[in-house]
């Protein structure tokens, strides 16, 4: 039986949203094939928690001691949002010990987590992304450019961000000062984009049986001005509608752009791919590396769209790494 770590928690805004998605995860992993252990990432804290006592964690071999009894991972499955899960800090640790995890690598990991960067190289396989500014803290920021080359509404987000965390959608020009101090308070680099108007849709992607699959496409119809923080989290605020009411054309057109990002960027495990739909066009949005895997999130809700439960989702991702 496999010893597999699933590790939750990290040191971003996302906390809870990630203890959630691991919870998820230790609940319905399949015991029959599997040995979890839920193993919280803080900081330098990095703990077990078994028969109520916190047990930690030796980085030096991120093996676990119970009972003078060592215990190593064959594999880790990665459920933490935001840094250092998702970024590819973690990722760099895993593949210096020699343990497979089910999520992205160091490269496309900080690629994709860097929404600027990340769209610059969408761009260049063809596909549609906002108009945008890459802004860093010290640099040149002034108003003046970013009016002068954006047109409003636009988005000021941290550049590293998630769960829509220091963002703004800056209609007037008077508030496009205190937006870029909110997002520099998140980050040291800050994204300044365009405001597309259409619909929000999402398309889950992974790799099974050495084939890449997509999910149903989900519109995300959030009943905010757009999808933030609490539209996310807070029930009642946003509705999923998985498969989204599109037409089959349009379905089949995302899976395949999502498809073929998902192989260009070279990832691994499931992600999902953010669009805003106009009716015509998709706009490359982000891709999640790290999707949420809590009962609220989307990823579950498309795999038993495409008939797997998410027992049946965990035990593909994992047998696809070791
Ligand atoms: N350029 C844009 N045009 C329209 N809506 C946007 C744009 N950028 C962000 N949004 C809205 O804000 C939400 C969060 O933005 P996103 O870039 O996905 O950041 P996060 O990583 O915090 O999820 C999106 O789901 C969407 O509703
Ligand atoms: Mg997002």
């Amino acid at each position: 039986m496999l010893n597999v770590a699933i590790v939750a928690g990290g040191d971003s805004g996302e906390f809870g949203i990630s203890m959630k998605s691991g919870k998820q995860v230790l609940s319905h992993i399949d015991r029959e094939k599997f040995n979890p252990f839920l193993i919280v990432v803080r900081g330098k804290n990095w703990n077990c928690t078994v028969d109520r006592k916190k047990i930690p964690i030796d980085k030096n071999d991120f093996s676990l001691t119970i009972d003078e009894k060592k215990i190593r991972f064959q594999v880790v499955f990665n459920a933490i949002h935001g840094t250092p899960g998702e970024n590819g800090k973690l990722q760099g640790y895993f593949d210096m010990l020699g343990i497979p995890y089910t999520s992205c690598d160091v490269t496309t990991s900080a690629l994709t987590f860097n929404k600027s960067f990340c769209k610059d190289v969408v761009a260049s396989y063809g596909i549609k992304t906002a108009k945008s500014i890459h802004l860093f803290k010290n640099g040149d920021h002034a108003v003046k450019r970013i009016l002068e080359e954006l047109s409003l509404p636009v988005f000021v987000k941290p550049n590293n961000g998630g769960s829509s965390v220091g963002m703004s959608k800056v209609t007037l020009e008077k508030d496009l000062n205190d937006a870029l101090t909110k997002a520099f308070n998140e980050d040291t680099e800050i994204l300044v984009e365009e405001f597309i108007q259409g619909r929000e849709l999402t398309c889950g992607v992974l790799r099974t049986e050495g084939q890449i699959v997509s999910m149903p496409v989900t519109e995300i119809i959030s009943r905010k001005e757009y999808f933030d923080f609490e539209a996310k989290y807070k029930k009642g605020l946003a509705e999923e509608v998985v498969p989204a009411e599109v037409s089959r054309y349009n379905s089949e057109r995302c899976r395949e752009i999502s498809q073929m990002l998902y192989e260009k960027l070279n990832c691994k495990g499931v992600v999902r791919f953010d669009y805003i739909f106009t009716g015509e066009v998709f706009y490359f949005l982000e891709v999640n590396t790290v999707p949420g895997l809590s009962t609220a999130s989307i990823v579950p809700r498309m795999a038993r769209a495409h008939g797997w439960t998410f027992s049946e989702l965990i035990t593909r991702l994992i047998t696809e790494v070791v």
